[in-house]
């Protein structure tokens, strides 16, 4: 058996695209629809029903392209509105659980960072999981509401001393607590992997979601013989609710392959 219908991937904005990638690299003939909701970006200052409204609207774009499962690449929307993906028809796959695991896998000290947008860290949604794991882990979280606007710019160059001082400002607190660990709850904090690794030495393992949800999904994929029998390279196809020029520039660069127009469709939110 197989299934050559497209994984569905949606997120606020560009922060998706981390996942995006990991899942390329595992899943070379999968087709992958993306939808970032640049039009509505960020969601993670927002409250909790919006986020699930915004949620359940971007699932429902994804499922109108006849997915076969859906991954919410949105540490946020992961962390308020993944109770919503029961009522789903297709399999879905959140950011939270999957993090969560790796780091208690990483972790030696038993001293876990979470670093993730307001509405994710009020949540506790990561400590809830880690804790379920590993009663004795020590979990730090702090929110950096800063950090999607500097990615959604275009500012995350590791050299780049306004990304440098802002991400030694938010992370004192997970180095004082002496962590060993860092999940990057916000799909969007990966961009600034090189930055986060100079600030901290390289004495913190960063956890990145969307290398263990993409490989969650790879395994679910062949376990339940989802895979594309197609044998070419997948299609990757990615709509936006703003206009689409900065996107496409930006996944360009964070994708390593060139979008053009026909790859980048603006969509009007009202049809959401
Ligand atoms: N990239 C998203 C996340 O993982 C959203 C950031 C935002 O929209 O605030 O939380």
């Amino acid at each position: 058996m197989a299934d050559s219908r497209a994984i569905g991937v949606f997120d606020s904005g560009l922060g998706g695209l981390t996942v995006v990638r990991e899942l390329i690299r595992r899943n070379p003939y999968e087709d992958i629809v993306y939808f970032g909701d640049t039009g509505r970006v960020p969601y993670g200052t927002r409250s909790r029903d919006t986020i699930k409204k915004y949620a359940a609207e971007d699932e429902r774009f994804l499922l109108k392209h006849d997915v076969k499962l859906i991954i919410a690449a949105c540490g946020t929307v992961s962390s308020v509105a993944a109770d919503a993906a029961g009522c789903l028809p297709v399999p879905f796959f959140e950011m939270v659980t999957h993090a969560a695991r790796a780091a208690v896998n990483a972790t030696r000290n038993r001293k876990i960072g979470v670093i993730g947008t307001t509405a994710t860290v009020i949540s506790g949604s990561h400590k809830k999981e880690i804790l379920k794991l590993l009663p004795e882990a020590e979990v730090s979280a702090g929110s950096c509401p800063l950090f999607v606007p500097l990615v959604e710019s275009g500012w995350y160059g590791e050299d780049d001393i306004v990304v440098l001082e802002t991400v030694k400002r938010y992370l004192a607190p997970i180095i004082s607590a002496g962590c060993d660990t860092l999940i990057l709850g916000c799909t969007h904090y990966p961009v600034l992997e090189g930055a986060i690794r100079r600030v901290t030495e390289g004495n913190i393992t960063l956890i990145n979601p969307g290398v263990a949800v993409s490989e969650a999904v790879s395994e679910f994929i062949k376990r339940n013989a989802l895979e594309n029998s197609n044998n070419g390279t997948g299609i990757h196809n990615f709509y936006v609710s703003d206009k689409p020029d900065s996107f496409k520039a930006q996944a360009s660069v964070l994708l390593g392959e060139e979008l053009d127009d026909s790859r980048v469709k603006q969509v009007d939110l009202s049809t959401l």
